[in-house]
């Protein structure tokens, strides 16, 4: 359904550059859960944006439904931006402060033109599935909860009945009690609509909650992708295993990434290295460049 191969990313100008991303390959099938995995830094949601076509990469390609971005028509391109959605990292930042809920629901509705007297009805239903009331509609940004907030910026990637959603760090930004309602949430909205995720998260019990297949990020490359009880069970790679080790389960403000991070570091690869199938679909790197 979504597909990036060989992506490089560069960020900078002049003599600081920074490699985002070296080389990284990560598809998507249609109706599967992916996760991506990785410290801060490491380059997921770089990659995100990348897949979504909200930023152009140096190298590499990225193909939705086997059409490369680059090629869409003008209509295919309009179909894309409905039926591939972001939910972007920080919930506040997504919500324009000067937008209320119901503007900022029905801004996507009339940039894709849907008629004037649908908009309301798929508004309320929208609000309803991601369990808000319809009083919050007059609300400010500024006077919802974190929860809230992280409702209604999932609200506005699904109000277009998207077929992929992107969520990148969907729960990092709340608090432990909220974490488990909204994962529960997605949960529900995966199963009820049939959705595709890519799901990013520094956390690796957000994404056996919620994943089918994880791919491990450290540095601009992946170094591990499998099905994730599988990866769970038996990491191939030393990165992988110092997450799982570190992993703090939901712990706020600190997550496994930060923990693997005070451990001594690996060496950094400066480009992606080839991934080894030792199962079906259980792919990893070698141990050190
Ligand atoms: N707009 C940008 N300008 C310059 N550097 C950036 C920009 N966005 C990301 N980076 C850098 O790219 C690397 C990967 O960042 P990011 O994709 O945000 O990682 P993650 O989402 O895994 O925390 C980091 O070194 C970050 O500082
Ligand atoms: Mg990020």
């Amino acid at each position: 359904m979504l597909e990036a191969e060989g992506i490089v990313k560069e960020f900078g100008a002049g003599g600081r550059r920074v490699r985002a991303l070296k080389g990284v390959s990560l598809c998507v099938r249609e109706g599967e859960s992916v996760g991506l995995v990785g410290e801060t830094g490491s380059g997921k949601t770089t990659l995100a944006k990348v897949m979504m076509g909200l930023i152009r990469p140096e190298g590499g390609s990225v193909r939705a439904r086997g059409t490369p971005l680059e090629s869409l028509t003008a209509a295919g391109r309009r179909r894309f931006r409905r039926e591939f959605q972001m939910v972007f990292q920080q919930p506040l930042a997504s919500l324009d402060p000067n937008f209320t809920v119901e503007q900022t629901l029905a801004e996507p509705l009339a940039v894709h033109a849907f008629p004037g007297d649908e908009r309301q009805g798929r508004i309320r239903r929208t609000l309803e599935a991601v369990g808000l009331l319809p009083e919050v509609l007059e609300k400010w940004p500024a006077q919802l909860s974190g929860g809230q907030r992280q409702r209604v910026a999932i609200a506005r990637g699904l109000i277009l009945d998207p077929a992929l959603l992107v969520l990148d760090e969907p729960v990092s930004a709340l608090d432990l009690s909220v974490q488990a309602q909204v994962l529960h949430l997605l949960a529900g909205l995966r199963r009820g609509r049939g959705l595709t995720y890519l799901l990013v998260a520094h956390d690796m019990g957000v994404v056996e909650f919620l994943c089918d297949r994880v791919a491990v990020m450290y540095h601009g490359v992946v170094l591990e992708e499998g099905p994730v009880g599988e990866v769970w069970r038996g990491p191939l790679h030393p990165y992988t295993r110092r997450l799982l080790e570190a992993r703090l389960p939901l712990e706020p403000g600190r997550g496994v990434g930060e923990a693997a991070a005070e451990a001594p570091p690996l060496p950094v690869w400066d480009r992606q290295p080839p991934l080894e199938e030792v199962r079906p679909g259980h792919r990893v790197a070698p141990a050190g460049p």
